[in-house]
């Protein structure tokens, strides 16, 4: 009887009530973008937190707060130095936007966020959730917001069916996140939305028995948990394959590459890539040695992205002293494997420059 009131009342009372009761016991609290918060605190961790979990961004966060504790230290900072520090993170468009919003809220805003969703929206890396966490969690304007996790409490609570990515879904999704979002407390609103879908109602198991909004969720009435939010229709991912040209000095120091900006890995370094390790770059011509050389094969790594797969051959060539030609170009290092650089390195060159160092 105790349980059917509780129930009963629970329908009763407002998606958020339940949320902000449900935040205020269960909620995240400590994470290190809450402490003292600011504008620039939090639109950095929400740009880091766009595409990975928590647990990852946390050290990433700490360490970028420590490098640059304002937002003008920031917008000073070397695009080298951005990158660096967002090594293994991946998305790095996300670092360059970052350093471009940096960049155009201390010179063009004297240094303040701007203080509506649309204004905000305009800056780069920020999309309309991205905008709307920003306006809500730290100036507490009423905005609603959809990452994935506020996506999926909504499908599950109201049985949105359809894949999120289709113009028709989203936008129900996002008239349901605007009606749902309170008038009042909306930062607590808006954290406690998003920890509820990353800790109750998470993907592959939701626990809802511990969920506030349980009385009212209709795919919990139905006991259709999996079958929202509707997944993407199925396209496999074309399978692409490069070789990295390993070019490798007596002392032990390899090549990198500045690769250009925009593109894959843009502006960070990497090695020449070839179509097959006996077609060398014409660039490099004047570091090679006469004759065929031996390369030695390392292990192909596979890395995913967004929109395709890609293996990549690893080949070492060794090589004399170079030309000094070619060693002055400025989008051109020799860095020794185990050394400490400070540029961007995508996480497959990481990798190889692991295994030369355990091959020294
Ligand atoms: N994911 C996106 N924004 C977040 C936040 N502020 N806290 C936890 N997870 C998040």
């Amino acid at each position: 009887m105790a349980r059917q009131m509780t129930e009963e009342s629970d329908t009763t009372t407002s998606f958020a009530q339940r949320l902000l009761a449900w935040f205020d016991l269960s909620g995240r609290h400590d994470l290190p973008w809450q402490q003292g918060k600011t504008a620039y605190r939090v639109w950095l961790s929400e740009i880091m937190l766009q595409q990975t979990q928590v647990q990852t961004v946390i050290p990433y966060f700490e360490r970028f707060i420590q490098s640059f504790p304002t937002i003008q230290d920031l917008a000073c900072a070397s695009e080298d130095e951005v990158l660096h520090l967002w090594t293994g993170l991946g998305y790095y468009a996300r670092a360059r936007n970052l350093h471009r919003t940096a960049q155009r809220v201390t010179q063009d805003l004297d240094g303040h966020f701007p203080r509506t969703v649309e204004a905000l929206e305009e800056l780069p890396g920020i999309g309309r959730s991205t905008a709307g966490a920003i306006a809500s969690l730290a100036m507490g304007i009423r905005a609603p917001i959809l990452d994935g996790n506020v996506k999926r409490v909504i499908a599950r609570h109201d049985a949105v069916a359809g894949w999120p990515g289709s113009a028709k879904t989203l936008a129900e999704l996002w008239r349901l996140s605007e009606k749902y979002t309170p008038f009042e407390r909306v930062d607590d609103y808006t954290q406690g939305v998003m920890d509820l879908g990353a800790t109750v109602c998470t993907r592959q198991s939701p626990g809802c028995t511990a969920c506030p909004l349980r009385a009212t969720c209709r795919a919990f009435q139905r006991d259709e948990q999996a079958h929202y939010p509707g997944r993407k229709p199925r396209k496999t991912l074309p399978e692409r394959q490069t070789c990295f040209l390993i070019l490798q000095r007596p002392d032990g120091a390899v090549l990198l590459e500045k690769r250009p900006s925009p593109g894959i890995w843009g502006g960070l370094w990497c090695f020449p890539e070839t179509a097959t390790p006996e077609r060398t770059p014409a660039t490099l011509e004047p570091l090679l040695p006469n004759g065929q050389q031996p390369l030695q094969a390392l292990d192909s790594i596979q890395h995913s992205f967004s929109h395709y797969r890609l293996t990549i051959l690893p080949f070492v060539m060794a090589i004399g002293q170079p030309t000094e030609v070619v060693a002055e170009v400025d989008s051109v290092r020799w860095i020794r494997p185990g050394s400490d650089v400070a540029v961007g390195l995508p996480a497959p060159v990481s990798q190889i420059l692991d295994t030369l160092l355990q091959q020294q």
